[in-house]
C-alpha cells in the first residue's frame, strides 16, 4: 500500500542495495542535468509504501573511483526526480580505538582532505544556478535525518555511534601512517574518500542528507598491525552491508512518518541566503 507523505528518499550506495526485489514498482529513470550524467541509472520504487530512489555511487558494476564520480549530477539527478532527503552508506575506516570494525556511526562532521573536486553546482554552468555560493557547513549533516538513521539502528540492535567525523581523503590510495597519525590529532573518527563533496552538494541543493557510516577497518595508525587492504574493506562491508541497508529501509519509514517537514523550508530558505548575486 503506498503511504501518504511528502517525501521522497534517495539512497546512494552501492552492493547490497543492487537486490532486484528491494523497491516495488521499480522502474529504471535516466538523468541527465546540467553538469553531465550521474553514476549510473537511478532505480525508482517503494520502500513499504514510500516513494524512494536508489543510486549506485561508483556505479552498479562500481566502475568509477571516489575522484572520478561526478558528484554534482548525481545530486543534482536526485533533486530533479524529485527527492526530498538522501540517505548515504559508506565504508570507512576507524581512526579511533572504541569505532570498531562492524560498528555503526552516525557521521555528523567532516574534515576536507580532497582536491580539485567539483564541490559548489555554483559555478557558471550553463543551466545551472546563478550567483556565487557561501553556504555555511555546520552542522554539515541533516539533524532530522541523522536522529531517524540512528533510532532504525538502535531498534534494530546494531553497535552504532552516534556521532563521528569523517576525514576524506582524495584517494584513490589509502593513507599513509603518518597521515593517518595526523587525522588522529586533528579529531576525525573516521576516514573515506567520498562525503565531499557528496554531503556539501546536497546542502547546497537544499536537500536533507545523512549518512550511516560502516566501519571496516582500523587503517594503518595501530602499532604492529599491517595497513588496510581493499580486500579487508571488501570483506567487511560485504559482510555487514545488511546492516545499513536495514537501517535505511527503517529511517525511510521514520522520516515518512514526519508531520513536520518545516526542516526541509530552513534548509532552501538557508541556501537562498547564503547566494550573492551580481548586482
Ligand atoms: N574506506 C574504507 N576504509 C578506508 C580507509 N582506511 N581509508 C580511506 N577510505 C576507506
Amino acid at each position: 500500500m503506498d503511504v501518504k507523505t511528502k517525501v521522497k528518499i534517495g539512497i546512494i550506495g552501492g552492493s547490497g542495495f543492487d537486490d532486484p526485489g528491494l523497491f516495488a514498482e521499480q522502474s529504471e529513470k535516466v538523468v541527465s542535468t546540467p553538469f553531465g550524467d550521474p553514476s549510473d541509472v537511478i532505480l525508482e520504487g517503494r520502500l513499504h509504501g514510500v516513494p524512494c530512489a536508489l543510486l549506485a555511487r561508483h556505479g552498479r558494476k562500481h566502475q568509477l573511483q571516489p575522484s572520478d564520480v561526478n558528484y554534482r549530477a548525481n545530486i543534482w539527478a536526485l533533486k530533479e526526480i524529485g527527492c526530498t532527503h538522501i540517505l548515504a552508506t559508506t565504508a570507512t575506516g576507524s581512526l579511533v580505538e572504541e569505532y570498531k570494525p562492524g560498528d555503526l556511526v552516525i557521521l555528523d562532521d567532516f574534515i576536507d582532505r580532497t582536491w580539485g573536486r567539483k564541490c559548489t553546482f555554483y559555478d557558471a554552468t550553463p543551466s545551472g544556478p546563478h550567483g556565487v555560493c557561501h553556504l555555511g557547513m555546520s552542522p554539515a549533516f541533516c539533524a532530522r535525518a541523522r536522529a531517524a538513521l540512528l533510532q532504525a539502528a538502535r531498534s534494530r540492535g546494531y553497535t552504532t555511534h552516534k556521532t563521528g567525523t569523517a576525514v576524506v581523503i582524495q584517494g584513490p590510495r589509502f593513507s599513509s601512517r603518518a597521515e593517518s597519525l595526523m587525522h588522529r590529532q586533528w579529531g576525525g573518527h573516521l576516514v573515506n574518500m567520498t562525503t565531499v563533496p557528496e554531503v556539501v552538494l546536497a546542502k547546497e541543493a537544499g536537500l536533507s542528507y545523512a549518512a550511516v557510516a560502516l566501519v571496516t577497518d582500523y587503517d594503518c595508525w595501530r602499532e604492529n598491525e599491517t595497513s588496510v587492504s581493499v580486500s579487508e574493506v571488501l570483506e567487511m562491508f560485504k559482510k555487514n552491508v545488511k546492516k545499513a541497508a536495514d537501517v535505511i529501509i527503517d529511517a525511510v519509514q521514520l522520516l515518512a512518518a514526519d508531520d513536520d517537514l518545516s526542516y526541509l523550508d530552513q534548509y532552501k530558505e538557508q541556501v537562498a541566503s547564503a547566494i550573492m548575486l551580481k548586482e
